[in-house]
């Protein structure tokens, strides 16, 4: 496999490499020390499966199962296995989702910035999302480079935020795009905490860790630690940091959520069809001490 960085810090192309045929854990190896380096990385004309996709993924540790699976939820019928998440605007027959549905609402969550799972007491360590159908036009994945906005803080700023605990609750970004819980799903509700600034456990690089799960911050008034949050993650989001991936079928997009964040752009999902399935490492966040 070759490397062909994008910026000189954050994503790259991977090259010469076919997963179907080499997805063993050397591989996995050399793709997670690109990974140290660029944070998100694209992986192109990948034909593999959904099994191809989790024994791959399986390779950099334990695999996230999704909330969903198991509940005889309707939107994960299309999903055969547990590891994977559906990312598509798709219903359980392989229709575009009607205006109507609430699962529409829930994905629209994905349209703001976030690292994925930071509401899990360890976080998510890495994603990997493959591309089966894509849009025409629209429907980008956008990543920032939390890493890189770290070190452009002010140092006044760093030392404001250090040490600083977050809360991240799922409950709370959902509320943001108006999604209405059932009593059922309510009774479920958690949050975590998680340090605002965290270090790298290979790079050792410092980083942000903020997005749309982030609720507030610990010991400060909500109001003052949600302006915090806001200022940094709309510092952390500036075009100097970001990434826009524009998707082909057979796409494989891997990126950290310890040390990026992202989000989707918008498409015409009323009229176009969107199929990705992502798979997910649990994470390695430390624990926040009570
Ligand atoms: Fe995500």
């Amino acid at each position: 496999m070759k490397i062909k960085g994008f910026t000189e810090g954050f994503g790259g192309e991977i090259t010469d490499l076919d997963l179907a045929e080499e997805g063993t854990l050397e591989t996995a190896q050399a793709v997670q020390d690109v990974m140290d380096h660029y944070g998100v990385a694209v992986i192109r004309d990948q034909r593999i499966t959904d099994q191809q996709q989790i024994a791959f993924s399986r390779l950099f540790g334990q695999l996230e199962f999704s909330p969903h699976f198991g509940r005889g939820d309707k939107d994960l019928v299309r999903m055969k296995f547990p590891e994977l998440f559906d990312v598509s605007n798709l219903d359980e027959h392989d229709n575009i989702l009607p205006d109507t549905d609430r699962r529409r609402v829930y994905r629209a969550a994905n349209l703001m910035w976030h690292a994925d799972s930071t509401f899990q007491p360890h976080g998510a360590g890495y994603s990997l999302l493959s591309a089966r159908i894509v849009p025409a036009s629209g429907a980008d994945t956008q990543f920032a480079d939390m890493r890189a906005a770290y070190d452009a803080l002010s140092a006044s700023m760093r030392e404001r935020i250090e040490g600083m605990v977050v809360e991240h609750s799922t409950f709370y970004s959902r509320s943001l795009v108006g999604y209405q819980f059932t009593e059922e799903e309510l009774k479920r509700r958690t949050a975590t905490r998680q340090f605002l600034v965290q270090t790298h456990p290979r790079s050792g690089r410092r980083s942000l860790m903020v997005g749309s799960h982030a609720s507030h911050v610990v010991g400060l008034p909500v109001e003052e630690g949600r302006a915090l949050l806001k200022e940094l993650g709309e510092f952390a989001t500036q075009e100097r940091f970001v990434y826009t991936h524009k998707w082909k079928v057979g796409d494989l997009l891997l990126w950290d959520n310890r040390c990026t964040m992202h989000r989707a752009t918008p498409f015409d999902d009323t009229a176009e069809r969107r199929d990705l399935r992502r798979t997910t490492v649990v994470g390695d966040l430390p624990l926040v001490p009570a």
